[in-house]
């Protein structure tokens, strides 16, 4: 419901008291992300914040004072500056999160000119850093400020001399005598993160994210740390100038452009919705290649003369919007810690999270690696935590809110005994990064141990059973039918059984089995991956199958190999296998109980045994990378093909690769593959060469 529409009511003793509580939290807010550049909130439970106390005011006008944060940018200077005060104030910007709040905004905008076309709109990144306003006189900068509370900023002049995106003088016919330039200052990903690197190396803190180590390094009061400080500058405004720029917005950062300022390169002039949306998406798709962070786009009305008539209201202009991004952060509380026992007997506390939105999803479990993590984040139960999203990955615990740290709040105690089968819990070798890893040792006994090998045995890329998945693998599982990966080939011996569960009529039920038939034949790699054995990946399989060819050689040769022996030597031999794999493996065929296990699979399948590779074929020894989309064939195929032919597929480019075959898309991997001189080809040039 707009505000406008809304009954409005004066002001009850409740309304005031949430209020206050509103606004008390706000301002802190304010304080800790301008002042102190350390936020305490994430910018979602921010915007949420900011979202309540709207709605509030707009059901209690009374309480909608001019000290209230809702008609207040930022916060007023930091002590330690001097103040400038802007000429022309410096604005916010109202948020929307859909597409429908966008149109919204749009008709909005429509209505306020009686019915006139507020289109074209200039659609552009909203830079994740901090805004300054930068005065030049006769073309020469003459001071810098902050935005600060928006009236008045601090005067950080030295420091933005010191940012080389910022030109000291401006170049270009038509400067005007008197110019406001505004504009974001922010870093980017790669000197944030040789910035943080610097800063631990040398005992510094470092920054939680690239919009504070920006806000941090600006706000230096001595400007020679801030020329250290690799800051950059988008111009994407203006204040008072002695002369108009342009027409349109669009036009008048063009002007900038031509002047000398740095603008972003992502601007679309958009004629409708649709044309919107279709920025907003293609954005939100390249947001991780910019090499900055953004968080959302910011849409604005190019008519410069629409935009006067338009003019604004408390804090933010009427005609420019930010289209934020769903968040891809967020806070919520750590309700507990499950402990969740892997394939390998490897204990992994999962946070369990009350439910939040980050990035689009829901999320209510995180990964928290092991317990050294845990302590390392200091994450007690019961905390504000805050959550992140990146793509495809797990969700994380970025940090624990301490400020918003509950009394109750209680420290983790990892368990002695495995949750699953109660065994006493072994910490074994340290992990990549030095962290001890704590396992279930009763690797055949562990109920937790055997389901999740069960599961791993059917997955895709192992045995690969359609209709066996994690749920029915549990159901067959607590009902004591399948224990072990034999006893899944006896399933058909159980028909009445299935056909008495839920959701299991005749035709599942012959799906199923037809379907776990189809696999009864299976090809070595695969089995060996499906078997689970510790430090036997993929690839590890893969090399395995093709040096062994058959099940038996294998196994004879894995059992021989006791430290010492040829048996051990040919393995180790094996370029791409470890040690780690090949103790695992010896390991694994001479422990009975596992030995025992593999030898009733093996006698209810057929291993279909690995097909010499080629050594004829052009591409045999040499290594290859394939990046980018393929048109033709999934990366599985193009992969198995290569290996088939005697080619070794590597995931990244380096010296020893011969080969890149690039698909649209292909990004750094291609740009390294040109820069190293390895020989490029397209997919049509690779099929081309393999016949
Ligand atoms: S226009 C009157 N354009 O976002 C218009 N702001 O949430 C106000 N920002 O204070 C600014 N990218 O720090 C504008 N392309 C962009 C922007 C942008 C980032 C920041 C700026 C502003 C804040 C408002």
């Amino acid at each position: 419901m707009s505000p406008a529409k809304r009954a409005t009511k004066p002001a009850d003793p409740v309304a005031m008291a949430e209020h206050a509580a509103l606004v008390a939290q706000i301002r802190a807010a304010d304080d800790a992300y301008y002042v102190k550049d350390a936020p305490i909130l994430s910018d979602a439970s921010y915007d949420e914040l900011r979202r309540q106390l709207a709605e509030l005011e707009a059901t209690f006008p009374a309480l909608a004072t001019p000290d209230s944060p809702s008609a207040k940018v930022g916060a007023a200077p930091a002590r330690g500056f001097a103040k400038l005060t802007h000429r022309v104030r410096m604005l916010s910007l109202d948020n929307v999160f859909s597409t429908t709040e966008a149109a919204e905004f749009i008709d909005s905008v429509q209505r306020f000119l009686g019915g006139a076309s507020p289109w074209p709109m200039l659609a552009e990144p909203k830079i994740d850093g901090l805004s300054a306003n930068l005065t030049y006189v006769a073309g020469k900068l003459v001071s810098g400020a902050t935005r600060g509370d928006g009236h008045e900023g601090e005067d950080v002049t030295a420091n933005l001399r010191t940012v080389t995106d910022i030109p000291a003088e401006l170049s270009g016919p038509g400067v005007p005598e008197f110019l406001e330039v505004r504009g974001e200052v922010y870093m980017s990903h790669a000197d944030f993160a040789a910035l943080n690197a610097r800063q631990t190396a040398s005992g510094q803190p470092s920054f939680a994210n690239p919009r504070n180590a920006a806000a941090g390094s600006l706000r230096q009061l001595d400007a020679s740390i801030t020329a250290t400080r690799p800051l950059r500058f988008f111009a994407y405004g203006w204040g008072e100038t002695s002369s108009p720029l342009a027409a349109t917005q669009s036009g008048a950062v063009v002007q900038l452009g031509a002047w000398g300022f740095p603008t972003n390169p992502r601007q679309r002039v958009c004629a409708s919705v649709a044309d919107l949306v279709t920025a907003y998406e293609a954005l939100a798709s390249d947001r991780a290649d910019l090499g900055y962070d953004i968080d959302g786009l910011v849409l604005k009305v190019d008519s410069l003369a629409l935009q006067e008539r338009l003019g604004f209201v408390s804090r933010a202009p009427r005609w420019a919007v930010a289209w934020k991004f769903p968040p891809e952060q967020a806070e919520t509380v750590l309700e507990g810690i499950d402990i969740q026992v892997g394939r390998t007997g490897a204990l992994t506390p999962v946070a369990r999270l009350r439910p939040v939105t980050v990035g689009g999803v829901v999320v209510t479990n995180a990964t928290l690696h092991n317990a050294d993590e845990i302590a390392r984040k200091d994450l007690r139960i019961g905390d504000h935590v805050i959550v992140q999203r990146a793509g495809d990955v797990i969700p994380q615990i970025v940090q624990a809110v301490t400020a918003r740290r509950p009394h109750e709040a209680t420290p983790f105690a990892f368990p002695d005994t495995c949750p699953a089968c109660g065994t006493a819990i072994a910490r074994d070798e340290a992990d990549a990064a030095g962290d001890v890893v704590r396992r279930c040792p009763n690797r055949t006994g562990c109920p937790a141990q055997a389901r999740e090998t069960l599961r791993h045995l059917v997955s895709r890329r192992a045995v690969d059973i359609d209709g066996l998945g994690e749920k029915q693998i549990e159901l067959f599982f607590d009902a004591g039918l399948v224990r072990e990966p034999a006893d899944i080939y006896a399933l058909a011996t159980h028909r009445d059984w299935l056909l008495a569960q839920e959701g299991y009529g005749e035709k599942a039920v012959a799906n199923l089995l037809a379907a776990i038939d189809a696999r009864r034949a299976v090809p070595l790699a695969r089995l060996l991956f499906g078997l689970g054995i510790r430090h036997v990946g993929e690839t590890s399989a893969g090399l395995l199958a093709r040096h062994f060819h058959t099940f038996e050689a294998l196994a004879a040769t894995a059992t021989a190999a006791t430290p010492g022996m040829p048996a051990r030597a040919e393995l180790l031999a094996i370029d791409g296998l470890g040690p780690a794999a090949t103790e695992a493996l010896h390991g694994f065929f001479t422990t009975p109980a596992t030995r025992a296990l593999v030898d009733r699979l093996i006698a209810v399948i057929e291993v279909i045994p690995e097909a010499p590779a080629a050594t004829d074929s052009p591409v045999a020894g040499k290594t290859v990378v394939f990046t980018g989309s393929l048109e033709t064939m999934t990366r599985d195929e193009a992969k198995a093909q290569a290996t088939r032919l005697g080619a070794k597929v590597a995931g990244s480019v380096s010296r020893k690769t011969d080969l890149v075959v690039a698909g649209p898309g292909a990004g750094s991997k291609l740009k390294e593959a040109e820069a190293l001189g390895v020989r490029v080809l397209t997919e049509a040039q690779w099929r081309e060469l393999v016949g």
